[in-house]
C-alpha cells in the first residue's frame, strides 16, 4: 500500500504560477498537460520582464553599458546549464530556437561531414517525429534508419537496440523519456556499449530533462537536447548539449551574423564553437529567462521533483486502473509522471473536451509519436502528465471527471 501523503510543498509551489489564478469556466484550473509545456513560475515571468524593460539590447555586438552586462547575462546561463547538466565546459553547451531546432542542427552537420551513403542509425518505436523526420530530410543520401523494438509494456527493448548495432550503425539516437507514455530509457546501458564502439549517442531529454537528474557525463552520451519550455522556462529556446570533440568538427548549421570570424567574398571562416552554431540574434531573453527556470528548479530539487512526480503517478495509476472502461497503456516501475491511455466507450478527443468543461486540461491525440501509436495499434491516447504543482486533489477531480465520462457515454 503506496503512502497517502508526500511532504513536497506542491501546494506553496502552485501559489508560485500565476496561471493557477485563473478560472476555467468558472473552474479552477486544473493543469494535467505539463508534457506539452510546463506553466512559468513569478520568477521567470518576472526575469524575462526584467531583461526586455531594464537591460534590454543585442548581446555579443556593443560595448556599452547594456550590452555588455546582458551578455555577461547571458554568457553566465551557459556556465549555469552547463553546471546543471554536469558538462566539462560552458562552450559545450548551443542554445538553439528548440530542441526540434538542436535536433535538425546535429541532423544537418552530422549528414555533411560524418554520415555517408548506406550507414545506419538507429532510433527506436518510442521516438517523437523531431528525431525522425530531421534523419528522414538527410535521407537523399540513402542513410538506413534501423528501428529498435519494443518490450510488451511498450518500453524500449535495449537489448534488442543493442543486437542491431552492425559494422554499418555510425550512430544513435534515442530518446531519455517517452513523451507519450513517459517510459524512462536505462542510456547507460545503451552508451557503455556504444562507447566501446565508438559510436556516438544522441540523446532527446526533453521530457527527462525537468523531471530527473541529467549528468551527461555519467551518461556517456555524445550529445543531449532539450527545450526551454518543458523546464518551466520560455518558449523559444532549447539547449544543444555536444562534446567538445564533436562540436569543434562539426561544421556550421546555419550562417549569419556573430558565427564567424572572418567573411570575404571568396572564403569565410568560422568562429569555435558554441558561436559557429549560434547565427544571428539568438533568443536572448529566453536564454535569460531559462536560466531563472534552472534556478526555480534547483531551489525546489531535482530528487524532491522526481520523488513526488513518481509518487503522484503510482496514485493515479492505481485510481485508474481500477475504473471500468479505461485502458492504460504501457504501465512500468521506471515511468516519469505520463499516463496515456483510451476508454472504450469514449474517442480520446471526446475526454479531452469533457474534461476542459472541468477546467482540466489534457492532451489527447498522437502525441506526434504516429510510429508508436501504429506500433500500438492505436491512433490515438488520452494523455496525462505531471508537473511539481499537481496535488492529489488534481488526481481526485481527474477521477471524478473519468467517471463522468462513463456517466456520458454509458
Ligand atoms: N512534445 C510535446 C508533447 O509531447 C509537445 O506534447
Amino acid at each position: 500500500m503506496i503512502s497517502n501523503t508526500h511532504n513536497f510543498p506542491a501546494k506553496e509551489l502552485k501559489g508560485q504560477f500565476p496561471i493557477f489564478l485563473k478560472k476555467i469556466y468558472g473552474k479552477p484550473l486544473t493543469f494535467l498537460d505539463t508534457a506539452a509545456s510546463a506553466q512559468k513560475p513569478y520568477s521567470v515571468i518576472d526575469e524575462v520582464k526584467k531583461c526586455y524593460s531594464e537591460n534590454y539590447s543585442n548581446i555579443h555586438r556593443g560595448i556599452y553599458y547594456l550590452s555588455s552586462t546582458l551578455t555577461k547575462q547571458y554568457e553566465d546561463t551557459r556556465i549555469k546549464v552547463s553546471k546543471f547538466i554536469n558538462s566539462e565546459d560552458p562552450s559545450e553547451i548551443v542554445f538553439t530556437k528548440s530542441a526540434t531546432e538542436a535536433l535538425n542542427l546535429l541532423a544537418t552537420s552530422l549528414c555533411k561531414s560524418y554520415i555517408n551513403d548506406d550507414d545506419e542509425i538507429i532510433l527506436s518505436h518510442l521516438e517523437h517525429h523531431a528525431n525522425i523526420v530531421p534523419w528522414q530530410i538527410q535521407k537523399s543520401n540513402n542513410i538506413k534508419l534501423v528501428i529498435s523494438e519494443l518490450k510488451d509494456n511498450f518500453s524500449l527493448d535495449i537489448d534488442d537496440l543493442l543486437s542491431k548495432i552492425t559494422s554499418k550503425t555510425k550512430l544513435i539516437s534515442i530518446t531519455h523519456m517517452s513523451n507519450s507514455l513517459g517510459h524512462i530509457t536505462d542510456i547507460k546501458k545503451i552508451t557503455s556499449e556504444a562507447n566501446k564502439k565508438n559510436i556516438p549517442v544522441i540523446v532527446d531529454g526533453c521530457q527527462y530533462i525537468a523531471h530527473g537528474k541529467v549528468d551527461v557525463k555519467e551518461l556517456g552520451c555524445d550529445f543531449y537536447v532539450f527545450s526551454g519550455h518543458k523546464i518551466y522556462g520560455p518558449s523559444g529556446v532549447g539547449v544543444l548539449y555536444g562534446k567538445k570533440d564533436w562540436l569543434n568538427k562539426l561544421p556550421p548549421y546555419q550562417g549569419g551574423g556573430d558565427m564567424i570570424e572572418k567573411v570575404s567574398f571568396e572564403k569565410t571562416t568560422f568562429a569555435s564553437a558554441p558561436q559557429k552554431f549560434e547565427a544571428g540574434t539568438p533568443p536572448i531573453a529566453q536564454v535569460i529567462g531559462l536560466g531563472a527556470a534552472i534556478d526555480f528548479v534547483q531551489d525546489v530539487g531535482i530528487e524532491e521533483i522526481k520523488s513526488y512526480e513518481k509518487f503522484l503517478y503510482q496514485h493515479a495509476y492505481e485510481k485508474m486502473n481500477e475504473l471500468p472502461n479505461v485502458k492504460i497503456i504501457g504501465h512500468s516501475e521506471n515511468k516519469g509522471a505520463i499516463i496515456s491511455f483510451t476508454m472504450n466507450n469514449a474517442h480520446p478527443s471526446d475526454i479531452a473536451t469533457l474534461f476542459d468543461q472541468e477546467g482540466i486540461a489534457i492532451r489527447s491525440g498522437h502525441h506526434c509519436t504516429q510510429p508508436l501509436m501504429n506500433k500500438i495499434g492505436i491512433s490515438q491516447t488520452a494523455r496525462i502528465s505531471f508537473g511539481l504543482y499537481n496535488t492529489m486533489e488534481d488526481i481526485d477531480i481527474l477521477i471524478q471527471s473519468i467517471n463522468k465520462v462513463n456517466d456520458f457515454f454509458k
